[in-house]
């Protein structure tokens, strides 16, 4: 099946899924936007307000961060390929619930199988938290390993992880901005140094 064809077939299950409670205050779902060739994969945590009313990914005020900093690094939406942790928005924007991560994270796993980034770049702590159990690395507090590189060897071949601070935190911190461009630089080095 091409790549498209299995996204397509993502959306409709996402659509329609039951398995975690969270169905029952979505609007829309959001899968994830982008290229399916992206060589970097953002993973978020949850669609907010706004991304549940459009369906798309960081469109709200993170976004907004979330396309300045890619921005400062060339690159455009259209490059790389944007997901979250969660498909659908968590009541008040509460902490996704570990049996909602549980349930979902199949969705994400698919995504990650199909579009095989280069380099995966988590989002906070959930998201972080999330690929590091999956990909057997220790997890430490995100304030400690943001920025770093992380190589993996996985069946696809030779991965990257960078785990970094998630945009929201700029919006009520502002020497987060500084910490999240410095960070970004080091997704350029990474792809470069391939
Ligand atoms: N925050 C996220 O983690 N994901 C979104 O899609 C929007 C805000
Ligand atoms: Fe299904 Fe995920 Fe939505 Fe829960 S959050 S209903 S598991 S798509």
């Amino acid at each position: 099946m091409s790549v498209e064809k299995e996204f397509e077939k993502l959306f409709s299950l996402v659509k329609n899924c039951k398995d975690c409670d969270l169905w029952k205050n979505r609007q829309n779902p959001v899968l994830g936007e982008g290229s399916f060739n992206a060589k970097i994969l953002f993973i978020g945590e949850a669609p907010g307000l706004n991304e549940d009313i459009q369906g798309r990914p960081f469109v709200g005020r993170a976004g907004k961060i979330l396309d300045e900093m890619l921005e400062s690094i060339n690159l455009k939406r259209k490059d790389v390929y944007i997901a979250n942790i969660l498909k659908c928005r968590p009541p008040e924007n509460r902490n996704p619930l570990k049996s909602e991560i549980n349930s979902c994270t199949k969705y994400l796993d698919k995504q990650i199988e199909k579009i095989q980034p280069e380099l995966i770049v988590t989002l906070g702590s959930f998201a972080t938290s999330y690929i590091f159990e999956k990909f057997n690395i220790k997890f430490e507090k995100i304030g400690m390993i943001h920025g770093n590189i992380f190589n993996l060897n996985t069946i696809f071949g030779k991965q990257i992880v960078i785990p970094i601070y998630h945009p929201a935190v700029a919006t009520y911190n502002p020497n987060a901005k500084e910490i999240l461009l410095k960070d970004f630089h080091k997704i350029e080095e990474a792809l470069h140094k391939k």
